[in-house]
Protein backbone atom coordinates (compact mmCIF):
# COMPACT_ATOMS: atom_id res chain seq x y z
CA UNK A 1 0.00 0.00 0.00
CA UNK A 2 1.14 3.49 -0.78
CA UNK A 3 2.36 6.23 1.72
CA UNK A 4 -0.47 7.81 3.39
CA UNK A 5 -0.22 11.78 2.22
CA UNK A 6 -0.33 13.46 5.28
CA UNK A 7 -2.36 16.05 6.85
CA UNK A 8 -1.57 18.73 9.53
CA UNK A 9 -4.61 19.56 11.77
CA UNK A 10 -3.97 22.29 13.54
CA UNK A 11 -6.79 22.24 16.20
CA UNK A 12 -8.61 18.86 17.82
CA UNK A 13 -11.50 18.25 16.14
CA UNK A 14 -14.37 15.50 16.97
CA UNK A 15 -13.52 12.09 17.03
CA UNK A 16 -15.54 10.89 14.10
CA UNK A 17 -13.98 13.24 11.94
CA UNK A 18 -10.55 12.48 13.20
CA UNK A 19 -11.24 8.26 12.72
CA UNK A 20 -12.04 9.74 9.28
CA UNK A 21 -8.64 11.73 8.83
CA UNK A 22 -6.30 9.18 10.05
CA UNK A 23 -8.59 6.44 7.94
CA UNK A 24 -7.31 8.17 4.70
CA UNK A 25 -3.71 10.12 5.95
CA UNK A 26 -0.97 10.58 7.93
CA UNK A 27 -2.46 13.11 10.60
CA UNK A 28 -0.52 15.75 12.00
CA UNK A 29 -2.08 16.25 15.10
CA UNK A 30 -2.50 18.98 18.18
CA UNK A 31 -2.67 16.69 21.16
CA UNK A 32 -3.39 20.15 24.26
CA UNK A 33 -5.44 22.40 21.31
CA UNK A 34 -3.19 25.14 21.97
CA UNK A 35 -3.16 27.89 19.56
CA UNK A 36 -0.04 27.44 17.16
CA UNK A 37 1.97 30.33 15.41
CA UNK A 38 3.33 30.65 12.68
CA UNK A 39 6.58 29.14 13.38
CA UNK A 40 4.67 25.88 14.81
CA UNK A 41 2.70 25.54 11.77
CA UNK A 42 5.51 26.07 9.76
CA UNK A 43 7.66 23.51 11.16
CA UNK A 44 4.50 21.03 11.46
CA UNK A 45 4.02 21.53 7.47
CA UNK A 46 6.92 20.99 6.29
CA UNK A 47 6.23 17.44 5.01
CA UNK A 48 2.33 18.10 4.85
CA UNK A 49 0.24 17.67 1.22
CA UNK A 50 -2.37 19.50 3.44
CA UNK A 51 -3.32 22.02 6.30
CA UNK A 52 -6.74 21.46 8.13
CA UNK A 53 -7.47 25.07 9.97
CA UNK A 54 -9.76 26.70 11.91
CA UNK A 55 -10.29 30.57 12.62
CA UNK A 56 -8.14 30.49 15.41
CA UNK A 57 -5.24 30.90 13.15
CA UNK A 58 -4.23 33.57 10.92
CA UNK A 59 -2.84 32.36 7.92
CA UNK A 60 -0.81 35.72 6.65
CA UNK A 61 0.70 36.75 3.60
CA UNK A 62 3.72 36.21 4.81
CA UNK A 63 3.16 32.73 6.82
CA UNK A 64 1.52 31.91 3.35
CA UNK A 65 4.52 32.97 1.56
CA UNK A 66 6.67 30.69 3.71
CA UNK A 67 4.79 26.97 3.38
CA UNK A 68 6.34 24.85 1.51
CA UNK A 69 5.00 23.44 -1.92
CA UNK A 70 4.29 20.00 -0.87
CA UNK A 71 1.15 22.19 0.73
CA UNK A 72 -1.74 21.79 -1.79
CA UNK A 73 -4.54 23.42 -0.01
CA UNK A 74 -5.63 24.98 2.95
CA UNK A 75 -9.13 23.64 4.27
CA UNK A 76 -10.32 25.82 6.51
CA UNK A 77 -12.86 24.39 9.12
CA UNK A 78 -15.12 27.18 9.03
CA UNK A 79 -17.58 28.98 6.46
CA UNK A 80 -15.66 32.14 7.30
CA UNK A 81 -12.24 32.92 5.55
CA UNK A 82 -10.97 36.39 6.99
CA UNK A 83 -8.84 34.70 8.65
CA UNK A 84 -7.13 33.70 5.33
CA UNK A 85 -4.79 36.35 2.98
CA UNK A 86 -6.97 34.82 -0.19
CA UNK A 87 -4.68 36.85 -2.32
CA UNK A 88 -1.81 35.37 -0.83
CA UNK A 89 -3.21 32.02 -1.06
CA UNK A 90 -3.83 32.69 -5.07
CA UNK A 91 -0.58 34.24 -5.75
CA UNK A 92 1.13 31.19 -3.84
CA UNK A 93 -0.51 28.83 -6.35
CA UNK A 94 -2.61 27.48 -2.64
CA UNK A 95 -5.94 25.74 -2.89
CA UNK A 96 -8.73 27.40 -0.03
CA UNK A 97 -11.93 25.54 0.78
CA UNK A 98 -14.69 26.21 3.36
CA UNK A 99 -17.29 24.26 5.18
CA UNK A 100 -20.53 26.93 4.31
CA UNK A 101 -23.45 24.02 4.06
CA UNK A 102 -22.45 22.78 7.08
CA UNK A 103 -22.69 25.83 9.00
CA UNK A 104 -25.91 27.21 8.07
CA UNK A 105 -28.17 25.53 10.25
CA UNK A 106 -26.66 25.56 13.33
CA UNK A 107 -25.83 29.20 13.31
CA UNK A 108 -29.71 30.10 12.21
CA UNK A 109 -30.65 28.76 14.97
CA UNK A 110 -28.35 30.22 17.63
CA UNK A 111 -29.46 33.63 15.65
CA UNK A 112 -33.55 32.96 16.85
CA UNK A 113 -31.91 32.07 20.32
CA UNK A 114 -30.13 35.97 20.19
CA UNK A 115 -33.09 37.42 19.07
CA UNK A 116 -35.35 35.63 21.41
CA UNK A 117 -33.09 36.55 23.95
CA UNK A 118 -32.58 39.96 23.12
CA UNK A 119 -35.92 40.63 22.80
CA UNK A 120 -36.95 38.98 25.70
CA UNK A 121 -34.54 40.36 28.06
CA UNK A 122 -32.93 36.62 28.70
CA UNK A 123 -29.92 38.02 30.50
CA UNK A 124 -31.72 39.89 32.79
CA UNK A 125 -34.00 37.16 33.90
CA UNK A 126 -30.83 34.51 34.46
CA UNK A 127 -29.47 37.13 36.60
CA UNK A 128 -32.21 37.84 38.27
CA UNK A 129 -33.16 34.24 39.30
CA UNK A 130 -28.99 33.43 39.94
CA UNK A 131 -28.59 35.92 42.31
CA UNK A 132 -31.77 34.51 44.43
CA UNK A 133 -33.65 38.07 44.19
CA UNK A 134 -36.45 36.96 42.59
CA UNK A 135 -39.56 38.30 44.50
CA UNK A 136 -41.93 36.63 42.35
CA UNK A 137 -43.86 37.31 39.55
CA UNK A 138 -45.13 40.37 39.34
CA UNK A 139 -47.58 42.21 36.30
CA UNK A 140 -44.79 44.30 34.82
CA UNK A 141 -41.11 42.55 35.63
CA UNK A 142 -38.64 42.21 32.53
CA UNK A 143 -41.09 43.42 30.33
CA UNK A 144 -39.36 42.70 26.78
CA UNK A 145 -40.75 43.06 23.10
CA UNK A 146 -42.93 40.58 21.17
CA UNK A 147 -41.44 39.61 18.11
CA UNK A 148 -45.09 38.89 16.54
CA UNK A 149 -46.03 41.41 13.79
CA UNK A 150 -42.06 43.32 14.05
CA UNK A 151 -39.67 43.67 11.44
CA UNK A 152 -36.18 41.63 11.18
CA UNK A 153 -34.34 43.14 8.82
CA UNK A 154 -31.04 40.64 7.41
CA UNK A 155 -27.82 42.06 6.24
CA UNK A 156 -26.49 39.38 3.35
CA UNK A 157 -29.38 36.64 2.76
CA UNK A 158 -27.11 34.38 1.79
CA UNK A 159 -27.70 30.81 2.85
CA UNK A 160 -27.78 31.36 6.96
CA UNK A 161 -29.55 34.74 6.16
CA UNK A 162 -32.57 32.76 4.14
CA UNK A 163 -32.47 29.84 6.91
CA UNK A 164 -32.71 33.31 9.83
CA UNK A 165 -35.77 34.54 7.71
CA UNK A 166 -37.36 30.86 7.45
CA UNK A 167 -37.38 30.63 11.19
CA UNK A 168 -38.39 34.62 12.18
CA UNK A 169 -40.93 34.11 9.54
CA UNK A 170 -42.37 31.00 11.32
CA UNK A 171 -42.25 33.69 14.59
CA UNK A 172 -44.67 35.94 12.52
CA UNK A 173 -41.68 38.70 11.89
CA UNK A 174 -42.18 40.58 8.19
CA UNK A 175 -38.50 39.89 6.34
CA UNK A 176 -36.69 42.84 4.87
CA UNK A 177 -33.15 42.30 3.89
CA UNK A 178 -30.10 43.95 2.03
CA UNK A 179 -27.78 42.27 -0.54
CA UNK A 180 -25.10 43.42 -3.40
CA UNK A 181 -27.70 41.84 -5.61
CA UNK A 182 -31.37 40.86 -5.01
CA UNK A 183 -32.05 37.28 -5.49
CA UNK A 184 -34.39 35.39 -7.43
CA UNK A 185 -38.16 35.89 -6.32
CA UNK A 186 -38.44 32.09 -5.35
CA UNK A 187 -34.89 32.83 -3.08
CA UNK A 188 -36.65 36.10 -1.33
CA UNK A 189 -39.62 33.83 -0.01
CA UNK A 190 -41.82 37.01 0.65
CA UNK A 191 -39.02 38.38 1.88
CA UNK A 192 -38.53 42.60 0.81
CA UNK A 193 -35.48 43.56 -0.57
CA UNK A 194 -33.91 47.21 -0.12
CA UNK A 195 -31.48 48.57 -2.69
CA UNK A 196 -29.39 50.18 0.07
CA UNK A 197 -28.25 49.75 3.57
CA UNK A 198 -29.74 52.72 4.84
CA UNK A 199 -33.22 51.71 3.39
CA UNK A 200 -32.68 48.45 5.22
CA UNK A 201 -31.82 50.06 8.94
CA UNK A 202 -34.95 52.73 8.48
CA UNK A 203 -37.33 49.01 9.19
CA UNK A 204 -35.39 47.04 10.65
CA UNK A 205 -36.76 46.73 14.32
CA UNK A 206 -34.64 43.97 14.65
CA UNK A 207 -31.39 43.54 12.31
CA UNK A 208 -29.53 40.55 11.94
CA UNK A 209 -25.88 40.31 10.88
CA UNK A 210 -25.04 37.50 8.01
CA UNK A 211 -22.08 39.30 6.08
CA UNK A 212 -19.04 38.40 5.65
CA UNK A 213 -16.34 40.41 7.04
CA UNK A 214 -14.72 42.34 4.70
CA UNK A 215 -13.20 45.84 4.52
CA UNK A 216 -16.59 47.02 2.99
CA UNK A 217 -18.41 45.76 6.32
CA UNK A 218 -15.85 46.56 9.16
CA UNK A 219 -17.88 48.72 11.47
CA UNK A 220 -20.63 48.99 9.42
CA UNK A 221 -22.36 49.22 12.74
CA UNK A 222 -21.21 51.86 13.67
CA UNK A 223 -22.96 55.37 15.31
CA UNK A 224 -24.68 56.61 11.89
CA UNK A 225 -26.18 53.58 11.42
CA UNK A 226 -27.02 53.09 14.62
CA UNK A 227 -28.98 57.01 14.12
CA UNK A 228 -31.00 55.26 11.39
CA UNK A 229 -32.87 52.19 13.32
CA UNK A 230 -35.81 52.82 14.49
CA UNK A 231 -35.71 53.88 18.21
CA UNK A 232 -35.03 50.81 20.70
CA UNK A 233 -33.78 48.49 17.31
CA UNK A 234 -32.40 45.26 18.17
CA UNK A 235 -28.82 44.23 16.46
CA UNK A 236 -27.89 40.19 16.49
CA UNK A 237 -24.41 39.51 15.66
CA UNK A 238 -24.15 36.21 14.51
CA UNK A 239 -21.73 36.95 11.45
CA UNK A 240 -17.87 38.46 12.50
CA UNK A 241 -17.24 41.15 15.02
CA UNK A 242 -15.64 43.48 13.17
CA UNK A 243 -18.83 44.36 11.37
CA UNK A 244 -19.67 46.14 14.39
CA UNK A 245 -17.98 49.89 16.12
CA UNK A 246 -18.18 48.11 19.78
CA UNK A 247 -17.94 51.54 21.56
CA UNK A 248 -20.96 52.98 19.43
CA UNK A 249 -22.50 50.10 19.92
CA UNK A 250 -22.11 49.63 24.03
CA UNK A 251 -23.13 53.80 23.67
CA UNK A 252 -26.15 53.24 21.91
CA UNK A 253 -26.79 50.16 24.39
CA UNK A 254 -26.51 52.29 27.32
CA UNK A 255 -28.45 55.51 26.61
CA UNK A 256 -31.32 52.85 25.32
CA UNK A 257 -31.29 54.25 21.40
CA UNK A 258 -30.74 50.52 20.98
CA UNK A 259 -32.93 48.61 23.00
CA UNK A 260 -31.05 45.45 23.28
CA UNK A 261 -28.30 43.32 21.21
CA UNK A 262 -27.60 39.51 21.23
CA UNK A 263 -23.96 38.93 19.86
CA UNK A 264 -22.04 35.76 19.64
CA UNK A 265 -19.17 37.09 17.58
CA UNK A 266 -16.51 40.10 18.70
CA UNK A 267 -13.63 42.17 17.78
CA UNK A 268 -10.80 40.59 19.38
CA UNK A 269 -12.21 37.50 20.74
CA UNK A 270 -11.54 36.32 23.02
CA UNK A 271 -10.61 39.74 25.04
CA UNK A 272 -14.21 41.67 23.94
CA UNK A 273 -14.32 45.36 24.77
CA UNK A 274 -15.22 45.28 28.35
CA UNK A 275 -17.93 47.83 28.18
CA UNK A 276 -19.84 44.76 26.96
CA UNK A 277 -20.04 42.79 30.43
CA UNK A 278 -21.39 45.69 32.37
CA UNK A 279 -25.10 45.98 29.99
CA UNK A 280 -28.13 44.72 31.11
CA UNK A 281 -29.51 44.38 28.20
CA UNK A 282 -26.57 42.56 26.07
CA UNK A 283 -27.29 38.94 26.20
CA UNK A 284 -23.52 37.61 25.00
CA UNK A 285 -22.57 34.29 23.62
CA UNK A 286 -18.69 33.04 23.17
CA UNK A 287 -19.12 32.39 19.22
CA UNK A 288 -21.18 29.19 19.93
CA UNK A 289 -23.20 29.55 16.28
CA UNK A 290 -21.49 26.51 14.84
CA UNK A 291 -21.28 24.33 18.29
CA UNK A 292 -23.60 21.60 18.00
CA UNK A 293 -22.10 18.21 17.32
CA UNK A 294 -23.89 17.52 13.87
CA UNK A 295 -22.85 20.79 12.48
CA UNK A 296 -18.86 20.45 14.09
CA UNK A 297 -18.42 16.70 12.33
CA UNK A 298 -20.31 17.94 8.90
CA UNK A 299 -17.58 20.73 9.18
CA UNK A 300 -15.15 18.44 9.75
CA UNK A 301 -16.38 16.13 6.83
CA UNK A 302 -16.70 19.06 3.90
CA UNK A 303 -12.94 20.36 4.94
CA UNK A 304 -12.23 16.41 4.56
CA UNK A 305 -14.20 16.25 1.45
CA UNK A 306 -12.16 19.75 0.13
CA UNK A 307 -8.77 17.97 0.92
CA UNK A 308 -9.79 14.59 -0.64
CA UNK A 309 -10.72 16.32 -3.92
CA UNK A 310 -7.30 18.44 -4.21
CA UNK A 311 -5.23 15.86 -3.09
CA UNK A 312 -6.57 14.08 -6.15
CA UNK A 313 -6.35 16.15 -8.46
CA UNK A 314 -9.98 18.02 -8.67
CA UNK A 315 -11.55 21.38 -6.99
CA UNK A 316 -12.15 21.73 -3.87
CA UNK A 317 -16.08 20.72 -3.22
CA UNK A 318 -16.24 23.99 -1.37
CA UNK A 319 -13.46 26.08 -3.72
CA UNK A 320 -12.75 29.54 -2.06
CA UNK A 321 -9.27 30.15 -3.98
C1 LIG B 1 -17.59 29.95 10.75
O1 LIG B 1 -17.87 28.87 10.20
O2 LIG B 1 -17.02 30.87 10.17
C2 LIG B 1 -17.96 30.07 12.20
O3 LIG B 1 -17.72 31.33 12.70
C3 LIG B 1 -17.25 28.99 12.99
O4 LIG B 1 -17.92 28.84 14.19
Amino acid sequence: MPDKKRILMTRRLPPDVLARAERDYEVVQNADDHIMDREEILEKAARADAILCCLSEKFSADLISRLPGCVKVLATFSVGTDHIDLDAARKHGLRVGNTPDAVTISTAEIAMLLILGAARRANEGQKLLHSRSWPGWEAMQLLGMRLSGKRLGILGLGQIGRAVAKRAQAFDMEIHYHSRNRLAEAQEKGARYHGTFDGLLGVSDVLSLHAPSTPQTKNCIDASAIEKLPQGAILVNTARGDLVADDDVIAALKSGRLGAAGLDVYQGEPNINEGYYALENAFLLPHMGTSTVEARNEMGFAALDNIDAVLAGREPVYPVV
